[in-house]
């Protein structure tokens, strides 16, 4: 095809024609609400770092929940901010810790919407890392028990999927073998499979206070570089019986999707992380970006790299302008 008897310029000239062609298409269907618990009653308090977006206690929580399955949105994802940090992370793993309070509140308010837990250790530690520390280093074996304990706990409290975000050799293993050893086998795990030592999560430990309180999670997390070793960690996290397997963040790492696409025939989830969140809302602020065309652009880039769908703090801004409200 060539000039001109092929004019590419044709098929674009009015909105009814682009939709007819159009290849990719965001939907509500498509998103997951990432939300913060905290302790305490009518708590809403906005997180400086991430305009449009609060902590929550459970109470404040269970009608945000109300509300955003009310938009449509499928699922949330939850994260747990602790009244007290210690080096062992225990308040992730307690019966009676944040996240188990909150997913037990609303799957009983809002029994349909997907709740998805976020397993780490990271929030819950005094040092901020996501494993346990032995002679100054995050120990992998050790953490990996604490790490099943915390998924289990969230499925008892009627986690519909665990989403381990730890990067910890092995977890998803061991985090299905102890779901199925208590006949949870029906709940899902959604595995943070191809996690970047980005510095894009800057706002996120701001809002869960879990900045490493010494060196970084580079020792754990992955090498911005790497897209051959994303393909490896996949594959392990599916041997080991991950249902979904996601890449993060999204937007410098959309290559990364698209190959993880290709290699697996799993659902692939993208996390639209609180950096990428973040900068766009602050660009909007300055008035140097429109936050409705730059919202739904920066997802539907997403979805066309391949993703099923999307973790994104945008998800009831996005929600409200695919319904034209
Ligand atoms: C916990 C976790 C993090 C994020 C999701 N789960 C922080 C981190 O790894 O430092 C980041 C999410 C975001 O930036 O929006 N390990």
């Amino acid at each position: 095809m060539q000039f001109p008897e092929y004019r590419p310029r044709r098929m674009r000239r009015t909105e009814g024609i682009r939709r007819l062609i159009r290849e990719t298409s965001l939907a509500t269907d498509d998103l997951v609400y990432p939300l913060f618990a905290v302790p305490g009653k009518r708590v809403k308090k906005e997180i400086s770092s991430m305009p449009g977006n609060y902590h929550w206690s459970v109470d404040m929580l269970v009608e945000e929940c109300s509300r955003v399955f009310d938009l449509g949105i499928p699922a949330v994802i939850l994260f747990g901010i602790p009244e007290k940090k210690d080096e062992v992370g225990s308040g992730a793993y307690s019966p009676k810790g944040i996240v188990q309070k909150a997913v037990n509140a609303v799957k009983k308010a809002v029994p349909e919407l997907v709740v998805i837990t976020d397993v780490c250790l990271c929030e819950y530690t005094s040092h901020g890392h996501c494993g346990v520390i032995v002679e100054g280093r995050v120990h992998n074996d050790e953490t990996l028990e604490l790490l099943a304990a915390t998924a289990l706990s969230h499925a008892v409290a009627g986690a519909d999927i665990v989403a381990p975000s730890d990067m910890m050799d092995g977890r998803v293993g061991i985090i299905r073998e102890a779901l199925d050893a208590e006949d949870l086998e029906e709940v899902g795990i959604l595995s943070y499979a191809v996690k970047y030592a980005s510095a894009f999560y800057g706002p996120f430990r701001e809002a869960a206070d879990s900045a490493p309180q010494f060196g970084d999670r580079r020792g754990y997390q992955m090498d911005p570089p790497n897209v051959e070793e994303a393909i490896r960690e996949a594959q392990l996290d599916v041997q080991e019986g991950a249902d979904i397997i996601m890449v993060k963040p999204a937007m410098p790492y959309l290559d990364v999707v698209s190959r993880v696409k290709e290699e697996f025939d799993l659902p692939v989830a993208a996390y639209q992380v609180s950096g990428e969140y973040s900068m766009m809302r602050a660009a909007a602020e300055k008035g140097w970006l429109d936050p409705q065309n730059v919202a739904i652009e920066s997802l539907t880039g997403i979805k066309r790299a391949g993703a099923s769908f999307i973790l994104t703090y945008f998800a009831p801004f996005v929600a409200d302008i695919l319904a034209g409200r």
